[in-house]
Parts: structure tokens; C-alpha cells; sequence
């Protein structure tokens, strides 16, 4: 692998599972006086690049969070810009991720997406499947209680029907049952543009998943402030609730 990991990194402390909440690009866009859909257009190539340096740098999962079950409530042109956006993307890249190894995978409730994006996102899905470099999830009309509601219902009907019992629900029955079933939790979380929120992303998955936030706003967000991210990852300590380890004198 051609790997142009930066030498300060630790190749054996790299997270496996890295989250981006792309955050800012509208106001990039009023900043340079541009409409804020050019924030986006700029937004997808920053994604672009971040999802061919995770690759270069041996990193295994890439989520991002393109469109929550909440952004319907933008304006009815921004939405529909972002939906052909989406479809765009995956028209004119599929070819290349597909080269690079990528498996593209979307999570999320796509059954209310345009029906040429559904297409577009089980074709790509579809052709990506078994490729091994990097798995690409994008997180599109995604909220995490709707998520939680949606796997409570799947496994209250198990119940219902008799096909499960009571004493069977528990926290991997519960994972197998959200869109991220068989997706290893985040071990990083990067939010950009200064705010310091979930934002209805990933909360039962992101329990012990470290968080970075930076001020710099998405379409700004390039391979130097990434590698800034993995830098402070590396020097945190992951105690998943357990002591710190005590070196024997
Ligand atoms: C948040 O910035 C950004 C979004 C809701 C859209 C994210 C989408 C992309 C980056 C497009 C690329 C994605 C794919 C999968 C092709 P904001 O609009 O909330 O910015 P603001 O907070 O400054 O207004």
C-alpha cells in the first residue's frame, strides 16, 4: 500500500472507525459571499478527500453524516439540491471507489429519499459489496431514536410472534437490529465548525467513542487538520470504564 501516513502517527494506534458530523458548510459559503449550496458542493469534495486519505492511512471505516431525519426542514431548495448532490456524487464517483476498493454502504430510513437516489444508493451498494480497502457508510435521513424506536418495534414483534423470549433482548440483539447491525461502533468522532453537539447521530453506538470537535468549518476541513484529529486521538487514554492500568514497581 502506497501508505503516506505522516510519520508522528502510530500505524498501530489508528482508530479503525472514524465519524465525521460535517458541520459548516453554510456558513463557508456566506463567509466567501457564495449561496450556501456552493458550501455543500465544496463540502462533498472535502468528504472526497477525507475518505481517500482515511484509505491511504489504513483506516477501515469512514461514516459521515450527510442529511438527519431533521434537515427536511431546511428550505425546500436546499433539500432538493442535496438529494441530487447525493445522486450525483455516487453517478460520477462510483467508478473510482469502486476502483480504489471502497464498499459504499448507506444508513439511514431511505424509503423516503427520491426514488432515482433509492436506485442510485442499492446500485452502488450493490457493485461495492465486496470490496475490502475501506467501508464508506453515509449516514442520509438518518436519526438515531427514530433508529432506536425502529428496533424496538423489529424486536417486539420477535416477541410478539413467539419467535423470541423476554430474557433474549439484550445489547447485541439490540445492535443487530439498528442500520448499523455488523458495523464495529466509531472509535472517533470528528465534529466541525465549533459546535459541540450529537445531533441525534449515532448515540447508542457512540458510548465510549472519543470526540473531536474543531472550530474549522467542513469545506475547510483538509488532510492537515485531519491528521491534527488522529494526533489527539492517539493521546487519549480509552479506559472503557476501567481503571487505569497500575505498572508493577
Ligand atoms: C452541514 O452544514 C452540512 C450538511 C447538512 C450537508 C452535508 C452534505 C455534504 C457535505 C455533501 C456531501 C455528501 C455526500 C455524501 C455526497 P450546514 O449546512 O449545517 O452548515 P451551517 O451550520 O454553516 O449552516
Amino acid at each position: 500500500m502506497d501508505s503516506d501516513l505522516p510519520l508522528d502517527l502510530n500505524i498501530e494506534n489508528l482508530p479503525h472507525h472514524v465519524a465525521v458530523i460535517m458541520d459548516g458548510n453554510g456558513r463557508w459559503a456566506t463567509k466567501q459571499k457564495l449561496p450556501r449550496i456552493a458550501g455543500h458542493r465544496q463540502g462533498a469534495k472535502t468528504l472526497k478527500e477525507l475518505l481517500r486519505c482515511s484509505k491511504n492511512w489504513g483506516i477501515k471505516i469512514l461514516t459521515a453524516y450527510a442529511f438527519s431525519t431533521e434537515n427536511w426542514r431546511r428550505p425546500n431548495e436546499e433539500v432538493d439540491f442535496l438529494m441530487i448532490l447525493f445522486e450525483k456524487m455516487l453517478r460520477h464517483e462510483l467508478e473510482e471507489m469502486h476502483r480504489q476498493g471502497v464498499k459504499i454502504n448507506f444508513v439511514g430510513d431511505l424509503s423516503a429519499l427520491p426514488k432515482s437516489l433509492q436506485n442510485e444508493i442499492h446500485r452502488s451498494m450493490l457493485e461495492t459489496s465486496n470490496n475490502q480497502d475501506i467501508q464508506f457508510n453515509v449516514a442520509v435521513n438518518y436519526g438515531s431514536r427514530k433508529e432506536i424506536v425502529n428496533a424496538c418495534r423489529q424486536i417486539a414483534e420477535l416477541v410478539q410472534k413467539g419467535e423470541i423470549n423476554l430474557e433474549d433482548i439484550n445489547e447485541n440483539l439490540i445492535e443487530q437490529n439498528l442500520y448499523t447491525a455488523d458495523i464495529p461502533a466509531p472509535d472517533l468522532l470528528i465534529r466541525t465548525s465549533g459546535e459541540k453537539r450529537l445531533s441525534n447521530f449515532l448515540l447508542w453506538q457512540m458510548a465510549y467513542t472519543e470526540m473531536y470537535f474543531t472550530d474549522i468549518l467542513w469545506p475547510d476541513f483538509d488532510r492537515a487538520a485531519f491528521h491534527n484529529a488522529l494526533l489527539s486521538y492517539q493521546n487519549r487514554e480509552r479506559r472503557f470504564g476501567k481503571v487505569k492500568a497500575v505498572l508493577s514497581a
